[in-house]
């Protein structure tokens, strides 16, 4: 497959051309990258108004995923969360149906900011036998007798999938379910770029969503801030005809031709032998799994290149956990009381794989530690939330705040999952869970 943004950037510092345009480093070395990053001069193209190289570029990664449109965002899954809302709600808009949508209640928070901004409506689904905050564990045939007994039909259902833990849900399923019904699916997919090339395609376009967002930067060899929003051929007109507009509400005016470069790079290897060895690399994952298995390891999640320690099955916190690996040199993603989170790429060496195994072998297993995650409690909405982004807000210790309507919209317990949303009440029990998550003190509406 060709990168005609990297061509395009190679031939022109060959060139040596003189610099009269942003950025101000003119190219010149400080941190190293900065010969590779331009701005949108004559040849390069403008993101949101793209005819020439970065239209190339992204049509070759809609081919790559099987799209009718992919965009690129160098602002992350964020950006194209906030563009993904508003398209929701412009559709709404055009069909005369009212903008509310249906998430599962472990959205991220730039999902809530994303409503907060746009006005659109949510109605929180609640999951059974939670692990956490962060997992929604909600089939499709309890999304079918929600939609069943709903008065009115939301615009669109909106899952997280796979989760910060590493939890699927079952997509193929809820796309049925909504094709049925009518209405949208939109997927969270940000940690779930590389679903698309195991030999089991697991990516939510593929498996029936009609738009979804992936952070090509978690888990594809792309610099941070590179992600996607991918539009499907199923997906109303109007999802490919506004999607650059919709990201260019958001977006910054000047994208990072760093990140534009490495997400036109990794069309290259992504078209090349890249599945071969992703499907390789996760067999290993799973090997590994199993082995640490027999030292008694529990594991949660099926996604296949994370690795979750359910860490009190063990004995220990995530937390305690992460310390430990860290005082070995090895950094997990996150942690928290219950979980310790390890996400692994093919960019992750064999000695890599071989060091994490024999770390977490010498770590003796202890009498496992009774206590399990808390319960994510559903609250009574007092304002609307877009409201709340406009009212004085106070910060008082989360033992004064019980009964005081939550006024932050970015509450964000690890990891950055809202444990109450900005304009509900808050309860003693969310209190306790706030704390749980060691928050000490949280915003509320003055
Ligand atoms: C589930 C989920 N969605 C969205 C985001 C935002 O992605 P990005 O950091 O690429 O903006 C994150 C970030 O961690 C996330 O975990």
């Amino acid at each position: 497959m060709k990168t005609p943004l990297n061509d395009f950037l190679e031939k022109y510092i060959k060139e040596e051309k003189i610099r009269f345009h942003m950025p101000g480093h003119k190219g010149r070395a400080f941190i190293g990258a900065e010969k590779y990053d331009i701005t949108e001069i004559e040849g390069a193209d403008v993101l949101y108004n793209a005819d020439g190289i970065l239209r190339d570029s992204m049509e070759n990664a809609a081919q790559l995923f099987g799209t009718r449109k992919t965009f690129y965002s160098t602002e992350g899954s964020s950006l194209s969360i906030r563009a993904m809302i508003y398209l929701l709600k412009l559709y709404a808009m055009n069909e005369g149906i009212k903008p509310k949508i249906a998430a599962f209640r472990n959205a991220h928070k730039t999902f809530v900011t994303a409503c907060a901004l746009t006005g659109m409506e949510t109605e929180w689904l609640y999951g059974r036998e939670p692990q956490g905050i962060t997992c929604c564990n909600i089939s499709a045939e309890e999304v079918k007798n929600y939609l069943d007994g709903a008065d009115e039909l939301p615009v669109a259902l909106y899952v997280t999938s796979p989760d910060y833990l590493g939890n699927m849900a079952d997509i193929k399923g809820l796309s049925e379910v909504c094709e049925e019904k009518g209405i949208i699916l939109a997927v969270d997919n940000a940690h779930g770029a590389y679903l698309n090339f195991l030999p089991e395609n697991l990516h939510p376009i593929y498996l029936g969503a009609h738009i979804c967002c992936d952070s090509a930067h978690k888990t594809l060899p792309v610099i941070t801030g590179g992600a996607y929003m991918h539009i499907s051929y199923k997906a109303p007109d109007i999802f490919a005809e506004k999607g650059e507009y919709a990201l260019s509400l958001f977006a910054s005016t000047s994208p990072s031709y760093l990140i534009l470069r490495s997400l036109d790079k990794a069309n290259g290897l992504l078209s090349a032998d890249y599945s071969e060895g992703i499907a390789g690399f996760a067999e290993k994952v799973q090997k590994l799994k199993k082995e640490l298995a027999l030292r008694g390891y529990c594991f949660i999640g099926d996604e296949p290149l994370k690795l979750t320690l359910d860490s009190k099955k063990y004995g220990y916190t995530g937390t305690e956990i992460s310390e430990y690996l860290y005082i070995n040199n090895i950094v997990c993603e996150f942690s928290d009381r219950d979980y310790t989170v390890m996400m692994l790429t093919d960019s992750n060496s064999d000695e890599e794989l071989c060091r994490l195994f024999k770390v977490l072998w010498a770590l003796p297993k202890k009498e496992k530690l009774t206590e399990r995650p808390p319960v994510i409690i559903p609250s009574e909405r007092v304002i609307p939330l877009t409201d709340c982004i406009y009212l004085p807000t106070e910060k008082i210790s989360i033992e004064k705040a019980v009964g005081r309507i939550c006024g932050s919209i970015n509450i964000s317990c690890p990891p950055a999952v809202p444990v109450v949303v900005a304009g509900e009440r808050i309860s003693e029990a969310q209190a306790e869970l706030l704390k749980y998550y060691g928050e000490k003190e949280v915003c509320v509406i003055a």
